[in-house]
């Protein structure tokens, strides 16, 4: 039977274990707070601590983009958690170029390793115990941009998408085991990391010439408004819950109608 304990919801992810990369702000702060609401116990992560880490959640100090930041975290999960039942990894970034050939070397070893590689490194270290277990959830957060690939964001849109190639294989591989595997790709979102980009996005497109209606920077999707962070945290909620049980190897895009086709 399901208990409805507060106004926000369901405490149907009692008992379970949630590690949210990225929980500091923007979106993956709503992820937590969705989750805490929900019943599970909560542990985050971001390079750095602030204010706006929710209150309820445990946290822990890592960079994942690289193998030790991943290690390192998968380490703290089983000391504080004990395990993890439902992994989001949400932590991500898009920092726009004046084109392709303008991207360099580094920044797209950097977009893959935050956007694509940090996913596949933390899962490697994680999915071992939910197969053992034969239950979990996995959440990857990819992008809409991904439907409309751009210049200047090229590396993150070919990061994003080799995560929801990747989560879909997933998907495949761990069905048979019970563990679930989805994403999520917002679109336009009201966040710092969103906004911050946008801005970026303006003052690149306006060196290169591009009026602003080309950039996309402005558009306003369909039904009106920006996305928040808890829309597509109730989107995640929705795939890591029981009420996602028959759903795997998706990819659910949360973008106020921008991308019909999505
Ligand atoms: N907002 C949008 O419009 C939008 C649209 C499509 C997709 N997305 C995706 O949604 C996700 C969340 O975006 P957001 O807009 O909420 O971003 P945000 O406001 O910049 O928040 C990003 C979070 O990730 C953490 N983070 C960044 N780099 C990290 C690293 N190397 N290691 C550990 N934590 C790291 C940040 O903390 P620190 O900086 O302290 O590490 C912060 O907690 C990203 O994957 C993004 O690509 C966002």
């Amino acid at each position: 039977m399901t208990t409805i304990e507060n106004g926000s919801g369901t405490r149907e992810l009692a008992g379970k274990r949630a590690l949210v990369t990225g929980g500091s702000r923007g979106i993956g702060a709503a992820i937590v707070r969705r989750l805490l609401d929900a019943g599970a116990e909560v542990l985050t992560t971001a390079r750095s601590a602030t204010s706006t880490v929710p209150e309820g959640a445990a946290f822990v100090e890592a960079d994942v983009r690289t193998r030790a930041g991943a290690e390192a975290l998968a380490a703290a999960a089983r000391e504080v958690l004990g395990g993890v039942d439902v992994l989001v990894h949400n932590a991500g970034e898009a920092r726009p170029h004046e084109g392709a050939s303008a991207i360099p070397d580094e920044e797209w070893q950097d977009a893959l390793d935050l956007n694509y590689l940090a996913s596949v490194r933390l899962d490697s270290l994680l999915v071992p115990g939910m197969r053992d277990r034969r239950s979990g959830a996995i959440a990857h957060v990819s992008s809409a941009a991904v439907l409309t690939p751009v210049g200047p964001f090229l590396h993150y849109t070919a990061a994003k998408a080799a995560l929801e190639n990747y989560s879909r294989g997933l998907a495949l591989e761990l069905a048979p085991s019970g563990v679930r595997v989805n994403a999520v790709a917002p679109g336009r979102v009201a966040t710092p990391g969103g906004e911050a980009t946008r801005e970026r996005w303006a003052e690149v497109s306006a060196r290169m010439g591009a009026a602003p209606a080309e950039t996309n920077a402005d558009d306003t999707p369909p039904l009106g408004r920006d996305g928040l962070p808890d829309d597509v945290a109730r989107a995640v909620l929705f795939l890591v819950s029981d009420r996602a049980s028959w759903l795997t190897g998706r990819n659910l895009v949360v973008d106020g109608g921008e991308f019909p086709m999505g």
